[in-house]
């Protein structure tokens, strides 16, 4: 068996005659007076328990909240005098983050019998996390039948080699889909290449995308292989492909239509045997419409076409996925922090989630660090209930209301460009700082 090593965090500067019976226990314990001590022990070995000496001065609450962030794979045991316990705010910090609790003077027997559980429990937690870290990067959660539906669509066109265009609203997982497409695919032992065609500045992407030769301009000082040649073998997901400058389309169907492509700079054509997933979250066939998309490229992206539907279309998947990322990001949450409330599935169910998934994570997530009670509410996840909703309102709330609502939805769509969404919200940037503080908005 292992050598069972134990954190033992001693803020009060007393010497202490448990380290030797631990020890002679069968632990190993490494002693720290201070956080910083306790962090580097952390940081360089395999700690599966913290114990830690806590006393009335409010700075020892403070050291293990420190630590927390580091420790989501511990479990902890404290000790302290029966009379902290009296107090509520000591009591909250037990509930909140130990393991068991015992009164001093320890009782050595019942203390190690309280690690050896802790240790166990430890060991319990991160097989399940591990294992489900094996596949929560990439997993799409979905029961519903519309999510079932792009299941399906995912795994027939998978196993062809035609390009793809994923459509949908910002948010909605259109990555995630490309992921699963190349995942399913006989491709998927080769690279998965993604690249946004809106993030890249207008005059670098044609070498982004097909490489370039060296001395071929300014800058060029050695030969560089694009996003295209280096997906060889595998899938390339050319993200925003509305945001494609126009001339370069042209390009990009030379490459459909030939399997091949140019360095800039270059004379030769070289073969590059890769499949193109395309996605958008603008209408591409307005803007075909409009003259901003090539009609003949829109064609040969769309051959297969895969949609994934907005959230507010698959509202039976809420509480399925809510369930997901609460797992998924449990690392950074209090110990007694179960889950939610029947108000909070109620108020996901009638919010409209203009952000969709990707406001999801983020209000769950901002949720798990605000939330101090046991089960998370709507005001957590900064939502309304059904019934505050209905209250009466000024005109004015009214107007403020309105105006988060469209900076939030604005800023999801832009992910969080604020340069682009103070020019879709036709203010300026300072403005839209201003109302973001105002309003309690994150970036
Ligand atoms: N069905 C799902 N199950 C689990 N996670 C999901 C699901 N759909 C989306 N996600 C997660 O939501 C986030 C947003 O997804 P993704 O980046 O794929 O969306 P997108 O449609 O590409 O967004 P954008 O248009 O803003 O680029 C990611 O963290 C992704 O892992
Ligand atoms: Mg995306």
């Amino acid at each position: 068996m292992s050598v069972r090593e134990l954190l033992y965090l001693e803020t009060t500067g007393q010497a202490d005659s448990l380290v030797p019976k631990i020890s002679s226990a069968g632990w190993e314990v490494c002693v720290a007076h201070d956080t910083a001590k306790a962090r580097e022990i952390i940081d360089s070995r395999n700690i599966h328990v913290g114990l830690a000496r806590l006393d009335q001065s409010a700075d020892s609450n403070r050291e293990i909240l420190d630590l927390w962030p580091f420790s989501g794979h511990m479990e902890w045991v404290a000790m302290l005098s029966s009379s902290c316990l009296e107090s509520a705010k000591f009591a909250r910090l037990i509930t909140d983050y130990f393991y068991d609790y015992h009164t001093l003077p320890a009782d050595v027997d019942r203390l190690l019998f309280s690690l050896g559980h802790a240790y166990g429990m430890a060991t319990m937690t991160r097989t399940i996390r591990q294992d489900e870290e094996k596949f929560s990067d990439y997993e799409m959660v979905g029961a519903s039948d519309v999510m079932q539906e792009l299941f399906r669509a995912i795994r027939k066109i998978a196993s062809v080699d035609a390009p793809v265009l994923i459509t949908g609203e910002s948010g909605v997982g259109k990555e995630l889909a490309a992921m699963a497409l190349h995942e399913r695919s006989s491709r998927a032992g080769g690279p998965f290449v993604a690249v946004n065609c809106g993030a890249l500045p207008a005059n670098l992407i044609q070498s982004e995308l097909f490489g370039h030769e060296r001395g071929s301009f300014t800058g060029a000082h050695q030969r560089k292989i694009g996003h295209i040649e280096t997906a060889a073998g595998g899938t390339i997901f050319l993200d925003e492909i509305g945001d494609l400058p126009i001339e370069l389309q042209i390009n990009l169907l030379r490459f459909l239509q030939e399997k091949t492509i140019e360095r800039v700079g270059g004379t030769k054509k070289i073969p590059v045997d890769v499949r193109i997933v395309a996605a958008t979250h603008v209408d591409l066939e307005r803007a075909v419409e409009e003259g901003r998309f090539r009609e003949d490229l829109y064609y040969r992206l769309h051959v297969l076409n895969l949609q994934v539907p907005p959230l507010r279309e698959r509202k039976n998947d809420i509480e399925l996925m809510a369930r997901f990322f609460f797992d998924k990001f449990s690392k950074e949450k209090r110990k007694n922090l179960k889950g939610f409330s029947q108000k909070a599935f109620q108020a996901m169910m009638d919010h409209d989630w203009p952000g969709n998934v990707r406001e999801l994570i983020n209000r769950i997530r901002r949720a798990m660090i605000m939330s101090d009670k046991r089960l998370i509410t709507p005001q957590d996840l900064g939502l309304h209930t059904t019934a505050s909703r209905r209250r009466m309102v000024t005109l004015d709330e009214a107007r403020g209301e309105a105006e988060k609502a469209a900076i939030q939805h604005c800023l999801a769509r832009t992910r969080s460009n604020i340069s682009r969404a103070a020019r879709e919200l036709g203010v300026s940037r300072v403005t839209l700082y201003r109302l973001m503080e105002k309003y309690h908005i994150c970036a």
